[in-house]
């Protein structure tokens, strides 16, 4: 542990390592022709997503965020006593109580570190990153583990093709760690809500949930309910908006920028605000045939991917956006 006091000064921020984990079994779309009415063809060109990695028992959320913790340590030359704070952004948490971080800190053998969970559903990850900026740049702490875990393969309705055939399970983590350089790190960040769009995208638990619908309610309870059409319109135009005012906000434009990492909800979402935006293939970062939609842990695998591939170097510009339920969406800048 090295917790620096609260009123030392402003300090730089940097990614001091990265992991991933996820469950070994693969979910093939034509896995999936045996499960519900649908095909490859379909699921390719609707969503690009070919395979996706789903959880068995009695593998937990909080299993696949410590694997992904411990990996990300590793990769940072440190010790899980060195963390000051984990953070869990998850909406598949073990239970409601305790916190997932918590048992991660236990699994890690790091207790007593600080733990936390966040749930902005897709969002998370880039919302845990903000919180986590904002920490090391006060001198609060030194090292925060960032970690994006979920098993959305549990709250998947699995006769449901509208939905069932877009999710996976997995998990990101990364190392943010206190630097010397103060212009390194989170050079901008957002977080943003609209909660009168709650079901556009949301997970039901009773009649008190689905206002105005009560028994006539056509979805199944405690699984994910969304509006496809919807969603899709909110996420293009999301991403293209809050990523011009990102670079606005921090005087640079996308010249500038070495790549996006965008949650990973959909290709052809990714590739329609990649084209409006102007930017080669190169410069949005996509691996959802591989991995499906996995919520909040999407981004801390890509940037995982990325780092791992050593497409990244320091002083490179990164940045970091997602969207999700609530609705809920976030941007963070960074210099590396
Ligand atoms: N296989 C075959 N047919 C299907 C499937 C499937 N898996 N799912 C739906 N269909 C059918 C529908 O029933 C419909 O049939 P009909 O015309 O006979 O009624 C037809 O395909 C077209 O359905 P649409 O919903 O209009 O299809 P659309 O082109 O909108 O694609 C999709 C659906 C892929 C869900 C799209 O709306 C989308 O990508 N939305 C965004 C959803 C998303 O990314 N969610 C992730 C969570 S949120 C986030 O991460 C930000």
């Amino acid at each position: 542990m090295s917790i620096r006091p609260a009123t030392a000064a402003r300090v730089g921020a940097t990614i001091s390592g990265t992991g991933l984990a996820v469950p070994s079994q693969i979910l093939t779309n034509a896995d999936l022709e045996k499960l519900v009415d649908t095909n490859d063809e379909w699921i390719t060109k609707r969503t690009g997503i070919k395979e996706r990695h789903i959880s068995e028992e009695p593998l937990r959320t909080s299993d696949l965020a410590a694997d992904a913790l411990l990996r990300a340590l590793d990769k940072a030359k440190l010790k899980p006593q060195d963390l000051d704070l984990v953070i869990v952004a998850t909406m598949t948490p073990d239970m409601v109580c305790p916190a997932t971080a918590a048992q991660v800190v236990a699994k890690i053998d790091a207790v007593p570190c600080g733990a936390l969970d966040i749930n902005v559903a897709c969002t998370g990850f880039v919302a845990a990153l903000n919180i986590a900026a904002n920490f090391i740049a006060s001198g609060m702490y030194a090292h925060i583990g960032v970690i994006g875990a979920e098993q959305l393969s549990r709250i998947v309705n699995w006769e449901d093709r509208n939905t069932c055939v877009l999710f996976g399970d997995g998990a990101g983590a990364a190392i943010v760690s206190a630097t010397d350089d103060p212009n390194q790190g989170c050079l901008q960040q957002s977080m943003h809500s609209d909660g009168s769009k709650a079901n556009e995208l949301y997970v039901p638990r009773t009649e008190q949930d689905v206002p105005g619908q009560g028994a006539a309610f056509s979805g199944k309870f405690d699984t994910l309910q969304m509006n496809g059409r919807e969603i899709y319109k909110f996420a293009v135009n999301t991403l293209q908006s809050s990523i011009h005012e990102a670079l606005e906000e921090c005087g640079l434009d996308l010249n500038d920028v070495k790549v996006i990492i965008p949650h990973q909800s959909n290709v052809r979402i990714l590739e329609s605000a990649r084209e409006k935006l102007g930017l080669p293939e190169d410069k949005v970062y996509i691996n959802l045939p591989r991995y499906g939609n996995t919520s909040a842990a999407s981004v801390g695998i890509c940037l995982h991917e990325l780092m791992d591939a050593g497409r990244l170097q320091r002083g490179d510009l990164v940045v970091f956006i997602a969207l999700g339920g609530g609705l809920t969406w976030a941007t963070s800048v960074w210099k590396l």
